[in-house]
């Protein structure tokens, strides 16, 4: 399953990006909002620093201007996806940015049916947001099961993107259904890095290594928590 940061957010994505456990960005308005900052400016910087697909949203609410604004968007880098609302109008959208030869990611979907429309009208990812459905008394993971049992069946090459993910359960549920991709923001990322075992053990590995007044070779350093190579003893 790919890995994708659900932020604009600069820092952030270059930590994950420094990993080497990402796979692509999503953002929304919201979080474009956030950053404060010239839109292309922010963009141009997101495009420099990630290797995969990064997720662009358009905010005209006809499909002439979300055309357009595809257009204008997908100029940005050949990696932007241009994501679409699941309204009628997004689903014109969709299907002549696609005919355009422009990706599509069809977002705020939150049933199967919506799934299947999008897929037809030509979306390349469409985004459940699970996250939002469990915050609203539905079982979010339930659609996604739906969904990829749905796309199996007629063979869509339509990627399911598991959006609004709220914790790392979340993203092993995805990955376990078989779900293509899970955008997730920074603090779960960061939340699937961290395990307090990890933690523990390193702890004592690195006492036994100072106790036993061990050193390393010549010319490498000396500090516990330095350099990989102590982490590896
Ligand atoms: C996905 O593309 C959306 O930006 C995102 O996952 C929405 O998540 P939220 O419900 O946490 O805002």
């Amino acid at each position: 399953m790919k890995i994708f940061l659900d932020t604009a957010n600069i820092p952030s994505i270059k930590t994950f990006v420094d990993m080497g456990v990402l796979d692509g960005i999503t953002t929304n308005p919201t979080l474009i909002a956030k950053e404060n900052r010239e839109f292309v400016e922010l963009v141009t910087d997101i495009l420099r620093l990630v290797q995969g697909p990064v997720n662009l949203e358009v905010v005209s609410q006809e499909s002439e201007g979300m055309v357009m604004e595809g257009h204008d968007l997908a100029a940005l880098g050949p990696s932007v996806v241009v994501k679409c609302p699941m309204t009628g109008e997004g689903l014109k959208a969709v299907r002549r940015l696609h005919k355009d030869g422009i990706k599509t990611n069809v977002t705020l979907v939150f049933s199967p049916n919506q799934a299947l429309l999008a897929a037809k009208a030509g979306a390349d990812y469409v985004s459940p947001f699970i996250g939002r459905l469990d915050d609203a008394g539905h079982e979010g993971m339930k659609i996604i099961d739906e969904i990829l049992q749905i796309y199996r069946n007629y063979n869509i090459d339509t990627q399911v993107l598991v959006a609004s993910i709220r914790h790392p359960v979340h993203v092993v549920e995805a990955a376990k259904l078989g779900a293509h991709v899970a955008t997730m923001p920074p603090d779960v990322l960061d939340k699937m890095v961290k395990h307090p075992l990890t933690d523990i053990g390193l702890k004592r590995f690195l006492d036994d290594w100072q106790k036993a007044g061990l050193k390393l070779p010549e010319g490498r350093s000396t500090a516990p928590k330095a350099k990989p190579m102590v982490q590896r003893a």
